[in-house]
């Protein structure tokens, strides 16, 4: 599976930016699976979800699509720390990551839904609306087994 140099092109413009603030930087920080960073796995998500929705013709808006796939795990802080977040992680933190997406970025409602509703069946009353929502739910499954089974690597990535 791999993107072409232009829709990496393509996906970066579609995040202007947003890959680059301070935020992303936290994000670099906290371990998401194995020796995975948050920020590595929600570029994997965009990456994912980017390629299932142009190879297979699924027409949900890219642009939404990139931004809520990057914002998903918005939530800034170590799951793993104990405590009542790391416990019970699974099912807050899409909220969480929405309310501090929300603070930084005018957000679509159907970006909102992607957000809130990553974690779906898990969380089953916020359930994806979208297509693109849908899409997001899966390629995070997808990734998320990935990352934890091989450890090192995300399935997908884009430099810089
Ligand atoms: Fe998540
Ligand atoms: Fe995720």
């Amino acid at each position: 599976m791999k993107l072409t140099e232009q829709e990496i092109g393509e996906i970066k413009r579609f995040l202007d930016g947003m890959h680059q603030t301070e935020e992303a930087g936290l994000m670099k920080k906290y371990i998401q699976h194995g020796r995975i960073s948050t920020y590595d796995h929600v570029v994997s998500v965009v990456c994912l979800s980017f390629y299932l929705n142009r190879r297979f013709h699924l027409g949900a808006p890219e642009r939404e699509l990139v931004r809520g796939a990057f914002l998903h795990d918005f939530y800034l802080y170590d799951w793993h720390e104990n405590g009542y977040l790391g416990r019970f992680h699974g099912l807050h933190h899409p909220a969480i990551a929405l309310e501090n997406a929300q603070k930084r970025y005018q957000l679509s409602e159907l970006e909102r839904n992607i957000i809130a509703s990553h974690m779906w069946p898990l969380t089953p009353f916020a359930m994806p609306k979208s297509r693109a929502a849908f899409l997001v739910c899966l390629a995070d499954k997808i990734c998320s087994s990935y990352e934890t089974v091989v450890r090192r690597k995300t399935m997908m990535r884009f430099p810089g």
